[in-house]
């Protein structure tokens, strides 16, 4: 059997996102959840998947820097080669950054540019826009700002509330989240 790289997945809430990558067949193996919040639903999930979680409180340390290369330990430990990110609510900093350069993606509920940043669905709503969407890109030192790697749009329709509209687009994210990565991984190992 070809061996997989390994995968861990960040996350700090409901961990939908996740859910949907663990129950996917994916071109990667998928070996930890990191977490930045103890009583995150996303934890209870990784449970229920038996997977290895690092939950860590950042106030215990002093700085990004000390937290984040705690992390790269434990992700080296485990020879991880890729990070996805799912509701992950921090800015990924340079120790990161730097260890999993070109590594590191993110998935984002609008079309970017368009709405970066927290509540990008309310915003996008708030707005009164016709057309969001979801964007999968690689993280860099910006807030949602890396390369775009996939897009998909998702109309608002007016028989839609913010809550029917957050439903369509998570459904929509659960079915790109996997398809991307599997394309980006075929199209890494096909060079
Ligand atoms: C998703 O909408 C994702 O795009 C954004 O955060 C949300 C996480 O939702 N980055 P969940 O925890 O995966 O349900």
């Amino acid at each position: 059997m070809v061996k997989q790289p390994k995968a861990a997945v960040f996350a700090s809430g409901t961990g939908s996102n996740f859910q949907a990558l663990m129950e996917s067949t994916l071109a990667c193996d998928i070996c930890m959840l990191v977490c930045d919040r103890a009583e995150a639903e996303v934890v209870q999930k990784a449970r229920h998947f038996q997977l290895r979680t690092i939950q860590f409180d950042p106030t215990r340390f002093l700085s990004k820097q000390d937290y984040e290369q705690m992390l790269v330990e434990k992700l080296h430990e485990e020879k991880i080669e890729w990070i996805f990110l799912a509701g992950y609510m921090r800015i990924i900093g340079h120790i990161l950054l730097e260890a999993y350069e070109g590594k590191i993606i993110n998935i984002h509920p609008s079309l970017l540019p368009a709405f970066p940043g927290k509540d990008a669905i309310r915003q996008a709503w708030d707005r009164k826009v016709r057309t969001t969407g979801v964007t999968i890109h690689f993280v860099d030192e910006g807030i949602d700002t890396g390369a775009i790697i996939a897009q998909e749009s998702v109309a608002i329709s007016p028989e839609d509330t913010l809550d029917l509209l957050t439903q369509k687009i998570h459904q929509v994210e659960h079915r790109l989240y996997p398809k991307t990565i599997n394309l980006l991984l075929h199209s890494c190992t096909n060079k």
